[in-house]
């Protein structure tokens, strides 16, 4: 468990490193980490590894994973789920594509929180519907949705689906039990179903706040899709493993119907990691809430003494939303990577005047990274 350690992943085909190959630029962008795993999961998956059969399983059946799901949802989200309300999917990607399939028809409309995660802004696009954008808004120094636009763009008759990402990427924010109570109204109210991607819900760095999964909410929870996976935290995310809780039956059933044939199931390595992960690593996960932490208080801190930033802390993720107006730049990537930054551009989110810095890496890279912007 050391945090500090550099690894190099050059040769590793690795999507955040290989846009910078052979520049002098530092990968800051994709939202994986520079982090070794947590060791019970590398032995896991090398025990596995040896067996040399790496035939078909069946991953509903696959008890220990299902146990483990089960078992950290109890103990960190304090969320009691039965087994069989866990849908396995490849990713969180393909299963709010999926849900887009699943709970909508042509000319439905889709609502998407903007600046968002690229892939969740282009889901209903891919899937033929349209989407209406919800802003965020600056409220006592805190992202949040605009609730008056959610409601109002609720009201449509024609939307059928709220794809919300709780806690948010980029700007951080952990929704609070006040604005899931709003978004479950307006959702009640106008017959949307609510797709929740909870990815980032266990990188809460805010220790005075808690996440709270929208399958819990008490009068839509039955109905939503909340969409979770252990590998953000873990640094798993190339195992390509995550899942769905669907409490009710039918809702679970049309979104694996809509899932067939499209979507393989999960590989064995992903499952028996999220296992280990859920069972053998709370002590790495602690570790790695306190590392990350302090990376936060550095980029923070350092940031403020740069000119042409505006840094908002975020609540949750390894991911720094920064306002760069203040830079009076065209081009705020062309300008970051000028200096030898290479972060996740603004404009791919929606807002082309910020950019995301990924802070989940040693706190020499950081260092390194904030003595570039500074020269
Ligand atoms: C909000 C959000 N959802 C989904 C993903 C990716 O999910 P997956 O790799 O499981 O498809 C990311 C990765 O950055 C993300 O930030």
């Amino acid at each position: 468990m050391n945090f500090d350690q550099e690894i190099n992943r050059q040769d590793t085909y690795s999507f955040k490193w290989e846009r910078y190959k052979g520049k002098d630029i530092l990968p800051m962008w994709v939202a994986d980490t520079e982090f070794r795993c947590a060791e019970p999961i590398v032995e896991a998956l090398r025990k596995r590894a040896d067996h040399g059969v790496y035939g078909y399983h069946l991953p509903a059946q696959y008890e220990p994973a299902n146990k483990a799901v089960v078992r950290w949802l109890n103990d960190k989200h304090n969320w009691q789920i039965k087994p069989e309300w866990i849908v396995w999917t490849p990713g969180v990607v393909p299963a709010f594509n999926i849900a887009c399939k699943a709970y909508c028809g042509e000319g439905d409309k889709v609502l998407i929180q903007t600046p968002n995660y690229p892939p969740m802004l282009a889901a209903p696009g891919l899937n033929n519907l349209i989407k209406e954008n919800v802003d965020t808004v600056l409220v006592d120094g805190r992202w949040t949705l605009d609730f008056e636009q959610l409601e109002q763009k609720a009201s449509d008759p024609k939307t059928k689906l709220f794809i919300m990402c709780n806690p948010m990427n980029p700007v951080g924010t952990v929704m609070s039990q006040e604005e899931l109570s709003k978004v479950e109204a307006i959702c009640l109210k106008h017959g949307v179903t609510l797709c929740s991607d909870e990815i980032h819900c266990d990188l809460i760095l805010d220790e005075t706040v808690s996440h709270i999964p929208a399958g819990t909410l008490p009068e839509i929870g039955e109905q939503a899709i909340s969409l979770m996976a252990a590998s953000k935290t873990f640094n798993v995310a190339g195992l390509g493993t995550s899942f769905a809780i669907i409490r009710d039956a039918k809702v679970r059933a049309q979104f694996t119907r809509a899932a067939a044939g499209h979507m393989p199931w999960v590989t064995f390595m992903g499952l028996i990691a999220t296992e280990v992960a859920f069972t053998q690593c709370d002590d790495w996960h602690q570790a790695q809430l306190r590392y990350l932490r302090g990376n936060l208080d550095y980029i923070q801190q350092e940031l403020a003494s740069i000119d042409g930033f505006n840094f908002i802390r975020p609540q949750a993720t390894f991911l720094a939303w920064i306002d760069a107006s203040g830079l009076g730049v065209d081009d705020v990537q062309k300008y970051m990577e000028s200096k030898g930054v290479g972060p996740s551009p603004g404009k791919d989110f929606g807002w082309p005047d910020h950019t995301r810095i990924n802070f989940g890496c040693p706190r020499s890279m950081l260092e390194q990274a904030i003595a570039r912007l500074k020269s």
